[in-house]
């Protein structure tokens, strides 16, 4: 049986698809630039579909959506991106992710890690760094539900060719605060 995101509600569907807006102006900039290659990162990246809760004064109910990455996995215009990195600590999380990926998109090429996103941003700024900065551009996608980002991750993308979204969760920063 395959896991899935439970979480959110209608704001859900508007981050996802403020996310895909910005990705698509983002591919657009290197729309004549082909030999740029484009990697997409997606540290917290789930199950692929999430099971909102719908708004109604009944019982419970829940619709699906797609989650991030799918819907940026579905953009191939202007362009799509050469490269998607996803990372979700979650190993049944993990594991949906890719079932759905390896079906629907077996032709983009997609590395899907179960593992700390921390760890891997700063692989990341390896893997960018090694390339000179030049051979990919980023843009990369942090949508935690906790405070799990490390300050020390982040700043080994100092320098570094991406376009980082990061979703600062306010509950855990206000319990911080006090
Ligand atoms: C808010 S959800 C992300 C939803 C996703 N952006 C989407 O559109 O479906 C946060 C996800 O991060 C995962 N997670 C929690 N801690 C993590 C960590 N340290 N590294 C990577 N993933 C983590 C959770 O299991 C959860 O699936």
């Amino acid at each position: 049986m395959l896991e899935r995101n439970h979480f959110g509600g209608n704001w859900t569907e508007h981050k996802t698809s403020i996310l895909e807006t910005y990705a698509k102006q983002f591919l657009t900039v290197f729309k004549n630039q082909p030999r740029q290659k484009l990697l997409y990162f997606d540290g917290f990246a789930g199950s692929g579909d999430i099971d909102i809760k719908e708004e109604t004064d009944e019982e419970e109910s829940f619709r699906t959506i797609e989650g991030a990455a799918v819907k940026i996995l579905k953009v191939d215009t202007p362009r799509a991106f050469d490269m998607y990195y996803f990372v979700e600590k979650n190993k049944g999380l993990a594991k949906s992710l890719k079932t759905k990926i390896d079906s629907e998109f077996p032709n983009k090429q997609c590395f899907i890690q179960a593992s700390d996103c921390n760890e891997k941003i700063k692989g990341l700024s390896k893997f960018l760094r090694s390339q000179g900065g030049k051979t990919y551009k980023a843009l990369g996608f942090i949508d935690p539900k906790g405070m799990q980002l490390e300050w020390s991750a982040l700043e080994s993308l100092k320098g570094l060719p991406i376009d980082l979204w990061i979703l600062n969760p306010t509950s855990g920063a206000n319990r911080l605060l006090a």
